[in-house]
């Protein structure tokens, strides 16, 4: 299958879950508010890798946190490939110095937006091509 459809519906903020698609684990948070502020006072120049990585906009667009969510309206939900970009270790969630997801093959940390902020990994976690089909419902691929 190439797609996956995900339901959503029992996922309270602060849960995540992760499902397979095309053999890679993918990561859906629906992320606190906190989680939310902290990924949106990070300056862009702070970061390590300066695009969204998000192959649902333009691949130039840079790493803001709503261009890392689901969109406006929908920036509580994060959708992401959990591979790290170093060497493919799967991270450890709310963990790591930026509360967001830890690689402990090497030590990379990732912010509450998933972006690379510390470590070997070169780049954010990718965000694959996704939809909401139903308020509760999410297809990725
Ligand atoms: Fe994640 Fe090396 S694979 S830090």
């Amino acid at each position: 299958l190439s797609s996956v459809e995900v339901d959503v519906a029992a996922l309270e903020p602060g849960m995540s879950l992760t499902v397979k698609w095309r053999g890679k684990p993918v990561f859906v948070r629906n992320r606190t508010p906190q989680e939310i502020e902290a990924a949106q006072a990070v300056k862009l120049d702070e970061l390590k890798d300066p695009l969204a990585r998000n192959a649902n906009i333009a691949s130039d667009a840079p790493a803001s946190d709503v261009d890392r969510s689901a969109g406006e309206g929908k920036e509580n939900w994060l959708v992401m490939v959990g591979v790290c970009t170093h060497l493919g270790c799967i991270p450890l969630g709310q963990q790591g110095d930026f509360g967001g997801w830890f690689c402990p093959c090497h030590g990379s940390h990732y912010d509450t937006a998933g972006r690379i902020r510390k470590g070997p990994a070169p780049e954010n976690m990718t965000v694959p091509v996704f939809e909401f089909i139903s308020d509760t419902k999410i297809r990725i691929g």
